[in-house]
């Protein structure tokens, strides 16, 4: 056997260097280069590089020719599973099915495993993380078919590439790429080299065999475990599952879609029967709000092109000792640092002796700067003590000079507030739209010192 060559890889976004180095010169990462052998042994099982059944090289074709694949999408019926693809389904495509362990990305592909196979659409449930007898006892839990999904208890990528291609499954899920792993190369399963190759050949079988290939990858908290990061480039699409022990709610989110928008997001709630989309996810985020104190307001975010309320909770208490602490939760601190600043230096509030804590409830992360009127809202109104109105919503982008500026989709998100039951919404004075949805007030503010003025003085 030749000898091996010895490489490193980043297991923060898989840049390749040919010796140790304590900081990752692509990514900028620390201490992420990891050692893998190199090197495809011989005669191994899997050691050819095209997928079973493949012999022959491509033949170029004209594109118009190609056979009508634009429109065709599988959906599951799990509809905000399917909305979160853009519409479901794309035959050949690969997609990454991201999170923690315990957020239920196998819940969820069982389900919708489930689902395909209730349509006619065959599919085939491949895991090396939990027995056939473990599966089997989610599926009963979740019902609703999930009995008939065909199971694989296998590792080994090149006998799961044979089962694929026998049984041509319409939808092929591997739970977890970081298990499985290929003769044809060196090193351990979940290896940076090994869930490279492993994907990129689950990959070529997708575009050949029309397949739809999904591969799940567990993230940590530390985004370390190596792999879904270094996977983003190979895959269509790009889906991480959100959600907190602590939350009953789970959010599906598109960092990456090649067939659709990204940031798109689907709302899930766990049940004991599995995941159950949620129609109104407004209801859900503000259906613990707190009234009767100071200190919170609901701002209407966009969530791709869907409208989310969601509430902001902002405390301001005196420092008892040492600097000010500076506090965000679900918010950019940068930028609550500058709001602080701006809301200081324009509208005479003073938060030097202040610790200053902000919360997006549910845990939502909101990075959008149409949430900066709202945060500033919260904000005063804890310095206040006072109660802002319950049944307002604020949206409004804020410049360092205080002024409000206008923020897109603005209708839209005045629409989901009205059909949420607000009556009234501060808003920038240059982005009031021409007409406004109905019943709903609008009270246009020039700066963050209006703001105060309308809401305090
Ligand atoms: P799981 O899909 O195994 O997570 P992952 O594959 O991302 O590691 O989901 C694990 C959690 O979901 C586990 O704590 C149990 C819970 N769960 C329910 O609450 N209801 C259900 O119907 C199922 C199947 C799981
Ligand atoms: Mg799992």
């Amino acid at each position: 056997m030749a000898k091996l060559r010895t490489v490193f890889f980043c297991t923060e976004c898989g840049h390749e260097a040919p010796r140790w180095l304590g900081q990752c010169p692509a990514c900028r990462a620390w201490n992420t280069l990891v050692e893998e052998p190199q090197g495809r042994r011989a005669g191994a099982r899997g050691a050819r590089r095209t997928a079973p059944g493949r012999e022959q090289a491509a033949e170029p074709v004209r594109l118009a020719d190609v056979a009508g694949a634009e429109t065709l999408r599988w959906t599951s019926g799990l509809d905000e599973f399917d909305y979160v693809l853009g519409g479901g389904i794309v035959p050949g495509s690969l997609v990454l099915v991201g999170g923690e362990p315990g957020v239920g990305k196998s819940t969820i592909l069982l389900q919708v495993a489930a689902r395909l196979h209730a349509h006619g659409e065959g599919t085939l449930y491949v895991s090396g993380e939990e027995s056939a007898a473990q599966v089997r006892l989610r599926a009963d839990r979740l019902g609703g078919g999930a009995g008939d999904v065909v199971f694989l208890g296998e590792t080994e990528l090149e006998p799961i590439l044979e089962r694929a291609a026998q049984l041509r499954p319409a939808v092929l899920f591997v739970d977890s790429i970081q298990t499985v792993y290929t003769a044809a190369i060196e090193g351990a399963p979940g290896n940076v080299s090994q869930v490279r190759e492993c994907a990129a050949r689950l990959q070529r079988f997708a575009k050949e065999a029309g397949t739809a290939v999904f591969l799940v990858g567990h993230v940590t908290k530390g985004g370390m475990v190596a792999g879904p990061k270094t996977l983003e480039h190979i895959v269509d699409t790009v889906l991480y599952f959100e959600g907190g022990a602590n939350l009953d709610h789970r959010v599906l989110r598109a960092t990456k879609n090649r067939f659709g928008g990204v940031d798109e997001i689907g709302v899930f709630r766990m049940t004991a029967r599995g995941l159950e989309p949620v129609s109104n996810p407004s209801e859900l985020f503000l259906g613990e709000r707190t009234r009767g104190v100071s200190g919170t307001a609901v701002v209407g975010t966009m969530e791709g092109t869907r409208p989310l309320l969601v509430e902001v909770q902002g405390l301001c208490t005196k420092t008892t000792y040492g600097a000010p602490q500076r506090v965000a939760t679900g918010f950019d601190r940068q930028r609550l640092a500058l709001l602080l600043a701006v809301l200081e230096k324009r509208a005479g509030l003073a938060f030097g002796q202040l610790d200053v804590f902000l919360n997006i409830v549910g845990g939502v992360r909101i990075v959008e700067t149409a949430a900066d009127l709202a945060v500033a809202a919260a904000l005063a109104s804890s310095v206040f003590d006072r109660e802002l109105p319950g049944d307002a919503v604020f949206l409004g982008e804020i410049g360092l000079g205080g002024e409000l500026r206008a923020i897109g989709q603005i209708e839209r998100r005045l629409a989901e507030a009205a059909r949420m039951g607000f009556a009234q919404a501060f808003v920038p004075r240059r982005a009031v739209p021409a007409r406004p949805p109905q019943g709903i007030r609008l009270a246009p503010l020039d700066d963050v010192r209006g703001l105060v003025e309308a809401l305090f003085r």
